[in-house]
């Protein structure tokens, strides 16, 4: 038995898909288990790039089946664009399963994140307005649509107009936009029921027994920790539970079933979208940080915030997820810098705090507190073992290390699959 999560330790962007990817030749099933299309999973083989929001990153791997867990929502235009984009491109997706108990983003779910961001103005969230948040409150709120839902036409048609009769009172009272058609909307998601059907699985039921076999199963994290519902840095954050145990409710699997969690963590910092960001830098540092590091999403393109390591931000997400192991992304990045800035504490009003605070109030009155390592020069974009690397990155390695208290078995040097240096085996 072998279940292994995948986790951002950060606000998401850390490399997961390449990770993912990357482990992808010595898995069998790899299961995207919460959020939706607002991840962007970028994957880099050969010349090819691919950006994957819904599918998991295994998907490159034909030996390895890809599964939709029933904790992510799916818009299901975005599915199909995706599939046959990839059909294009000659990779091949007709073994993705999908459960039946995932719920859809349906066309009002996207509407509504938009005109209620609009709405927040000042205090709008910076969401992906891909529809993600809504679907969950329609999950939560127990009016939302599945996928099981399209094979049975009239709860579906029944389904879509109970639940636009409320959010199109507020949309023509609160917002002043037009109603939506309860018809089109139900017209439109029974017209993917046929390419649908051959996917729909009881996926829980798949990976139990996959997991019984000892095939070993991956889950493939969105988001991240601090984007978590849960410990994230509420409200700014998705709404869904990114972390590790999200694997257990959103693929249907238990506990016990987890062996190892490998938290992603970037060499430094970022963050897209509002929110609280302890270590940002808005000065020239922090663009020259965005531009050696290509910090613009895969998914909206808005340029990342950027910052230093922070050790307070990942040891805790290592705390809550019990993380086995670290895989640091994007070491390459740092090549250059003289001196390399890492967070070790808060000062929180005159008082120095060595983890996160526990309240939204002080941690919007952090101010990071710095140790300095030794920089390098070398380019180490092709170093594959951790000798290889000049002393000041594996000193810098050891340093995270030690600071996070969870062994770093991994190291990435580049964007491509081989651009990594592993340090003690994952699986
Ligand atoms: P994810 O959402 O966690 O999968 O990460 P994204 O794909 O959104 O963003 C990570 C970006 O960094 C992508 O463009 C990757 O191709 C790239 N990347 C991943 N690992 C490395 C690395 O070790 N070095 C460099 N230079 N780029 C990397
Ligand atoms: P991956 O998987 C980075 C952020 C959004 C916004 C907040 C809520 O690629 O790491 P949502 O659309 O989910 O309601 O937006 O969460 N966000 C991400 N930031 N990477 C992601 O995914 C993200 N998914 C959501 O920018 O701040
Ligand atoms: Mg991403």
């Amino acid at each position: 038995m072998t279940g292994i999560v995948i986790v951002g330790t950060q606000w998401g962007d850390e490399g997961k898909g390449k990770a993912t990817d990357q482990l992808g030749e010595r898995v069998d099933y790899v299961v995207r288990y919460s959020g939706g299309n607002n991840a962007g999973h970028t994957v880099v083989v050969g010349q090819e790039k691919y950006a994957l929001h819904l599918l998991p990153s295994g998907i490159l791997n034909r030996n390895c089946v890809p599964v939709i867990g029933n904790g992510v929502v799916v818009d299901l235009s975005v599915l199909f664009e995706e599939i046959d984009g990839l059909a294009l491109r000659g990779v091949n997706v007709d073994h993705l399963r999908i459960s039946a108990n995932a719920h859809i983003i349906t066309p009002y779910h996207r509407v509504i994140d938009r005109v209620t961001e609009r709405f927040l103005g000042r205090r709008k969230i910076g969401t992906t307005g891909r529809g993600v948040g809504p679907a969950y409150a329609d999950k939560v709120n127990r009016v939302g649509i599945r996928i099981q839902d399209l094979f049975d036409e009239s709860i579906l048609r029944q389904k879509v107009a109970a639940s636009l009769e409320q959010k199109n009172a507020l949309l023509v009272k609160v917002y002043n936009r037009p109603a939506i058609d309860a018809e089109s909307v139900a017209d439109e998601l029974l017209s993917y029921a046929e390419r649908v059907a051959p996917m729909m699985t009881d996926t829980s039921a798949l990976l139990n027994d996959a997991l019984d076999q000892g095939r070993v199963v991956l889950f493939e994290g969105a988001q991240a920790h601090h984007l978590d519902v849960d410990f994230g840095t509420y409200p700014y954050v998705t709404s869904s539970s990114p972390i590790a145990a999200g694997a257990c409710t959103g693929a249907g699997v238990g506990p016990t079933r987890i062996d190892r969690v490998i938290g992603i963590a970037k060499a430094y910092t970022t963050r897209v979208g509002e929110g609280p960001f302890p270590g940002e830098l808005l000065d020239d540092t922090g663009e020259r940080l965005r531009q050696a590091g290509r910090e613009f999403g895969t998914t909206t393109g808005r340029p990342r915030r950027c910052g230093w390591f922070d050790a307070l931000v990942v040891r805790q997400a290592a705390r809550v997820n019990a993380m086995t192991d670290i895989f640091v992304t994007k070491l390459d990045v740092l090549t250059g810098w003289e001196k390399i800035p890492v967070i070790v504490g808060y000062d929180v009003n005159g008082v120095r705090h060595d983890d996160m605070p526990m309240t939204q109030t002080e941690l919007h009155h952090s101010t990071p507190v710095y140790e300095y390592a030794d920089g390098w020069t070398e380019d180490i974009s092709s170093a594959r073992s951790f000798t290889d690397l000049p002393a000041n990155a594996q000193r810098y390695i050891r340093r995270l290390e030690e600071l996070i208290g969870v062994r770093v078995s991994g190291i990435g040097v580049g964007p491509g699959r081989e651009q990594t240096v592993m340090i003690h085996d994952l699986l």
